[in-house]
């Protein structure tokens, strides 16, 4: 599916902005400050329901206002889609097609958008979390029972820790660990396969981006070599003492490696960056095959960090994947990317189509 049109109130700076947008390649041009990585943001968030910069929503709502609304009109084999996202300082609310809907995930169905700004070495750097978040969203598009999975072993886990608190009867946390071994074993194998699918691809984006052979190890979250039911057992008194679950899918990590190294130690920002942009185009190139026709890539500032010929690489890749573009750049001259369908000049948080 494609964003044909989007409106947006009080986002970050962006005031009132109402643009068609070109199906194939959007280019946004502006000085800084300007509104360009809100505007990505924005587009984010319709997808998302949340933002890839941060967590707080008051951060969100142009400044002096009371909140955000977030519209798009999004078109698959003919039939339009209207996304809908308002926020306050609290809380969002989804509709889609004029429905309240219940989940975030329910958008990505309709507007499955990924991502790559200049802080896209984070998913190497920082801590497991948003490797965790960035695998089990690649599952989540090519496994059907991911999302019922995750909510089911997760629920048992909030279940498991409220038992475990001190107080509470040590029987009532021993209830859920038949539900975490079922729910947490299949999580694991889903995440396993998923990565199975990945890695080729990543292999090849790898290479191309670094010229370098990369490769990725999963740790489940339990020691190698024992199952979840031994871990969770060895670590019962641990658990007890501590008042949470040490062991699971929720302590599972993702490590890249760049030529045998572990990148997060060995690599050069720019080359933490190309390999964060061959993870997140493996997955959608992954994505994409499942469902043609219905990745989005929002590219902010692709320039920064790289060298021409690193820049050329990656945009040459990105180009190659036929997604819907929405790229922001301070100088219009992304030779890489081909043709803009449609360019756009933002100032001081205003957005205007120039040709
Ligand atoms: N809640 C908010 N209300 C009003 N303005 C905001 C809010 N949050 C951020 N801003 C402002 O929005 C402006 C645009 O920020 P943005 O990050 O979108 O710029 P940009 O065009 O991406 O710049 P750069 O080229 O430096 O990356 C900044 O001046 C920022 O201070
Ligand atoms: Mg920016």
């Amino acid at each position: 599916m494609t964003l044909r049109r989007i409106e947006i109130d009080d986002f970050r700076c962006l005031a009132e902005v109402r643009l068609d947008l070109d199906p194939r390649y959007n280019l946004f041009v502006g000085p800084n400050a300007s509104g360009k990585t809100s505007l990505l943001e924005a587009l984010f968030f319709l997808g998302r329901g949340r933002s890839f910069r941060t967590r707080r929503l008051d951060r969100l709502v142009r400044q002096g206002r009371e909140g955000f609304r977030v519209v798009g009109w999004t078109e698959a084999a003919g039939h339009t889609t209207v996304l809908g996202i308002g926020g306050d300082r609290r809380s969002t609310e989804i509709r889609i097609g004029g429905a309240a809907a219940g989940s975030a995930g329910e958008l990505a169905h309709h507007f499955p958008p990924q991502v790559i700004d200049p802080e896209v070495h984070k998913l190497l750097e920082e801590g497991p979390h948003r490797r965790r978040r960035f695998l089990d969203w690649g599952v989540f598009h090519v496994e059907p029972t991911f999302l019922e999975t995750w909510q089911r072993y997760h629920r048992a886990l909030r279940q498991r820790n409220a038992g475990l608190k001190p107080g509470a009867d040590p029987e009532s946390a021993r209830a859920w660990d038949p539900e975490i071994l079922a729910a947490g074993t299949r999580l694991d194998e889903i995440r396993r396969s998923y990565l199975a699918l990945l890695e080729p691809t990543l292999q090849a984006f790898g290479a191309r981006l670094l010229g370098l052979p990369v490769a990725l190890s999963y740790a489940s979250g339990w020691a190698a070599g024992e199952t979840l039911a031994e871990a969770l057992e060895r670590s019962s008194d641990r658990d007890r003492k501590l008042g949470v679950t040490h062991v699971g899918p929720h302590r599972a990590d993702v490590t890249a490696r760049v030529d045998g190294q572990v990148a997060r130690e060995r690599v050069s920002r720019g080359q933490q960056k190309l390999l964060a942009a061959a993870l997140t185009l493996a997955q959608l190139a992954v994505q994409e095959t499942r469902a043609p026709g219905t990745g989005a890539l929002l590219l902010d500032d692709p320039a920064a960090e790289l060298d021409a010929a690193n820049l050329e690489r990656l945009l040459d890749l990105v180009r190659e994947l036929r997604v819907q573009l929405f790229v922001t750049a301070l100088r219009p001259d992304l030779a890489g990317l081909g043709l803009p369908g449609a360019v756009f000049h933002v100032e001081h948080g205003r957005i205007s189509r120039q040709g």
